[in-house]
């Protein structure tokens, strides 16, 4: 089976089977600064670029459509949860640092349909005290915070198994 990674300018790539069948369809949905992964404080958050990482889960998961979007605005990571969040299967979020500001994106979790998980690729409760309180978690399915990389995979795989 070959996969089809399809690039465009706004740091949105998709990802769909040979046959262009999808049984589920999944957004991971990245905030401000993750697009410096690989270089943004490696000590923290790894060496490894999120694009070379979503490649890495599109071949695990060749079955899935699954769809990365980045942005460092708060109201096109709106725009997208509000695009995607009446159709899509699931959402993984990880909003960065307005997981710890943004009232406007918990109440855009809270008016979509589609579940969200929230992921944080470092312990938020290891670090700073105004990490620790997060306004997304209410309006989530659940967090997985602390994981790596590896809780976007974790946060696919619970949409998989519900
Ligand atoms: C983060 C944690 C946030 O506190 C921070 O602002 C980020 C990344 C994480 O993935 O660990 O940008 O969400």
């Amino acid at each position: 089976m070959t996969n089809k990674v399809i690039h465009s300018t706004n740091h949105l790539q998709t990802f769909k089977n040979k046959e262009n069948f999808a049984t589920m369809k999944i957004l991971i949905l990245n905030g401000p600064n993750l697009n410096l992964l690989g270089t943004r404080e490696p000590d923290i958050y790894g060496s490894q670029t999120f694009e070379s990482y979503f490649g890495q889960l599109c071949s695990a998961y060749p079955k899935l459509l699954l769809e990365y979007f980045q942005s460092n605005h708060e109201g096109m990571l709106i725009d997208k949860l509000h695009e995607v969040g009446f159709s899509y299967d699931g959402i993984v979020l990880n909003a960065g640092a307005y997981t710890h500001s943004s009232i406007a994106i918990a109440d855009a979790i809270a008016a979509i349909q589609t579940p969200v998980v929230e992921v944080h690729i470092s312990n938020v409760y290891r670090r700073e005290s105004f990490r620790h309180h997060s306004y997304l978690s209410a309006n989530c399915a659940g967090t997985i915070a602390g994981l790596g990389l590896d809780g976007y995979r974790l946060a696919i795989e619970w949409f998989l198994q519900r």
